[in-house]
C-alpha cells in the first residue's frame, strides 16, 4: 500500500500545477480515493487524472495564481519596502485579498476594537493575507509577530522573502508548510493573540462539518481569539440570500465558545472567544 501511495504521489508532482503542493496534502486525497476504489492496486492513468482533478477542485483558484508576477513586484518592494501602491498590486494576484482590498481598514479596525490590538497573530491557510499588513499599520499596530500557515511550498517561500522586506517595518514574520487537518500539529502551534482562518472552513468541511469543529475547539485552547470568514459570493459571483451560517453559528454554541458578527461586501467575519 505505502509503494502504491507513493507512486501515486510521484505521478501526481510530475504535474507542474501540483508540484508544489505538499505531500501531505496529496498524499491525505490519494488514500482517500484508494478507500473509495479499492478495486484499484496498481497505478493507471485514470485514477492519476481523477486524483489530480479532485486536488484541482480544492486547490485550484490558489494554483492558478500570478506566481511569476508577484516575485517581480517583491523585487520592487524591495527596493521600497511599505510602498502602499505595490502592496496593493500584489494582494491583487490572489482572489480572495483582492476582493478584500477595498475593506481591509474597516474590517482590520473592527476586529481589533473587539480584541485589543495584538502582539502576535497566526494566519491558518494564510495565502497571501500577510501582505495587507500595512492596513494593520494603518489602525495603530506598529510592530507584530506573524507565523503563517499554508500547504503550497512555493507560497511559503514567497511569504518568507516578504517578510524578509518588512522587517524594517516593524513586522516580524515567519511562513511554514502545515495542514491544519493535522491535529497534532495544530497543538505544536506557538501561543498567539489571534488566529486568523479566512475562507479555510469550507475548505476543510467537504465531507462533514466535523473538521472544522475539531479544528476551532483545538484552538480555542491555544488563543484569546479566533477569526473565521466565509465567502458572502455564490460561486458564480453573486451575493448569497442567506450571507450569515446558521450550521456554524449552532456549532459554535454547541461548544460554548461566543462569537460576534462582521461584515464587508462578499465576506462575513466571525470573531469567536471562549
Ligand atoms: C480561499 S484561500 C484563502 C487564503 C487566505 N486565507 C485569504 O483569505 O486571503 C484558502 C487557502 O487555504 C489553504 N488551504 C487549503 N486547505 C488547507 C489545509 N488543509 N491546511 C492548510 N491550508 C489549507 C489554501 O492553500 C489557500 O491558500
Amino acid at each position: 500500500m505505502e509503494k502504491l501511495i507513493n507512486e501515486f504521489l510521484i505521478e501526481i508532482k510530475k504535474g507542474k500545477k501540483y508540484s508544489t503542493l505538499s505531500d501531505e496534502i496529496i498524499v491525505e486525497e490519494i488514500k482517500e480515493y484508494l478507500r473509495k476504489n479499492n478495486r484499484v492496486i496498481k497505478i493507471d492513468k485514470q485514477s492519476v487524472k481523477e486524483i489530480r482533478s479532485k486536488l484541482h477542485r480544492l486547490y485550484s483558484s490558489y494554483l492558478r495564481g500570478k506566481k511569476n508576477r508577484r516575485v517581480k513586484l517583491l523585487e520592487e518592494l524591495k527596493k521600497s519596502p511599505g510602498n502602499v501602491e505595490i502592496i496593493e498590486k500584489i494582494l491583487s494576484t490572489a482572489v480572495s485579498t483582492k476582493e478584500r482590498l477595498q475593506y481591509y481598514n474597516e474590517i482590520y479596525k473592527e476586529i481589533f476594537e473587539i480584541t485589543g490590538k495584538p502582539k502576535t497573530i497566526i494566519d491558518l491557510g494564510a495565502g497571501i493575507n500577510p501582505v495587507s499588513y500595512i492596513y494593520m499599520k494603518e489602525v495603530g499596530i506598529n510592530s507584530l509577530s506573524y507565523y503563517s500557515y499554508d500547504i503550497d511550498i512555493s507560497d511559503i517561500n514567497f511569504l518568507n522573502d516578504y517578510f524578509q522586506i518588512m522587517k524594517t517595518q516593524g513586522l516580524n514574520g515567519k511562513a511554514q508548510i502545515l495542514n491544519v487537518r493535522n491535529l497534532e500539529e495544530i497543538s505544536n502551534l506557538p501561543s498567539s493573540d489571534i488566529i486568523f482562518m479566512f475562507k479555510l472552513i469550507d475548505l476543510i468541511n467537504t465531507n462533514n462539518h466535523k473538521p472544522g469543529e475539531e479544528l476551532i475547539k483545538n484552538l480555542s485552547l491555544k488563543t484569546k481569539y479566533i477569526v473565521v470568514s466565509f465567502s458572502t459570493n455564490t460561486i458564480s459571483g453573486k451575493p448569497m440570500n442567506l450571507p450569515r451560517r446558521k450550521g456554524f453559528e449552532l456549532m459554535l454554541e454547541r461548544v460554548n465558545l461566543k462569537f460576534k458578527v462582521l461584515k464587508i461586501p462578499g465576506e462575513v467575519f466571525y470573531v469567536i472567544n471562549r
